[in-house]
């Protein structure tokens, strides 16, 4: 696996933690997808909870009181989502899987950059964008939309062909539950992990962000990749400060 960045260092302390490990668990978030161009939500000045305002867009209610608004914000994230590709991180992911070892990944991502990168099992807390159902009964709805257009623009949303709702996106929004039984899932696979990579997340969102304190109170190693400090960071036996498209496939070498 080639990714040109050959100068990174891997912390001695991960390479023991991960050559050992049988089960691993990534939680990513965000940042994990940065390297593919996909905007995270809170790093300054490029986190697009900078340039648009999360109650007027990731809200049921924002969706009740101007879905066609609402619509065309996640017309236009399906369209970035679309057309960027897994980074060398998700990559490596997959291939770490591939060699043998048991690599569940949890995510806050709602996009698709794992299973394209490779990751067979993950868990995805936060929904998944292109999982459109009715936004009143529920009912999956399998037409293809157009993606693309600009965030702010207004485009209504497709009907639903059982009772004629509106059509939303298959993301967890703010005041929502997470989907049924994920949460559990997820902390069952932490507590039999030998390892716990946290990759490229805030930690500022529940319960999510509760997900590396239980891999703690299992008493199991965890490691975090991540450029910056965060709110979890100091839940991390390991704080490896660096990119995940850089520090995976120079962990995978060491591996090799
Ligand atoms: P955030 O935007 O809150 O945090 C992104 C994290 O990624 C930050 O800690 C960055 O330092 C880090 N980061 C940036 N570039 C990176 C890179 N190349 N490699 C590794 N780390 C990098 O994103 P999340 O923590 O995922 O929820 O946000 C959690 C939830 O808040 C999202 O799932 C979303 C949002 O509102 C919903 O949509 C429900």
């Amino acid at each position: 696996m080639s990714d040109g960045h050959t100068d990174v260092q891997v912390p001695a302390g991960v390479i023991e933690a991960a050559s050992t490990a049988r089960r691993v668990v990534a939680l990513t978030g965000a940042g994990m997808s940065a390297e593919s161009g996909i905007a995270t939500f809170r790093d300054r000045d490029t986190g697009l909870w900078s340039r648009f305002d999360p109650m007027t867009l990731a809200t049921t209610q924002a969706f009740e009181d101007d879905p066609d608004l609402v619509w065309a914000w996640y017309l236009w994230r399906i369209g970035v989502i679309g057309q960027a590709q897994p980074n060398p991180g998700h990559v490596a992911l997959g291939e770490w899987q591939r060699r043998g070892t048991t690599v569940h990944v949890v995510t806050q991502n709602v996009d698709d950059l794992h299973e394209r990168g490779g990751s067979t099992d993950v868990l995805h807390l936060h929904g998944e964008l292109n999982a459109l159902r009715c936004f009143d009964c529920g009912t999956a709805y399998t037409e293809p939309v157009e993606p693309g257009g600009e965030p702010l623009e207004r485009i209504p949303p497709p009907t639903c062909a059982e009772c004629g709702g509106n059509v939303r996106p298959g993301v967890v929004w703010f005041g929502e539950m997470l989907p049924p039984g994920v949460f559990d899932d997820a902390v069952a696979l932490i507590e039999q992990a030998d390892l716990v990579l946290v990759i490229g997340t805030s930690g500022m969102v529940y319960p999510a962000a509760g997900l590396p304190g239980v891999a703690r109170g299992a008493g199991v190693p965890v490691v975090e990749i991540n450029p910056d400090e965060t709110d979890v960071s100091d839940l991390c036996d390991i704080r490896w400060r660096d990119t995940t498209a850089r520090a995976l496939p120079a962990l995978l070498r060491e591996l090799a």
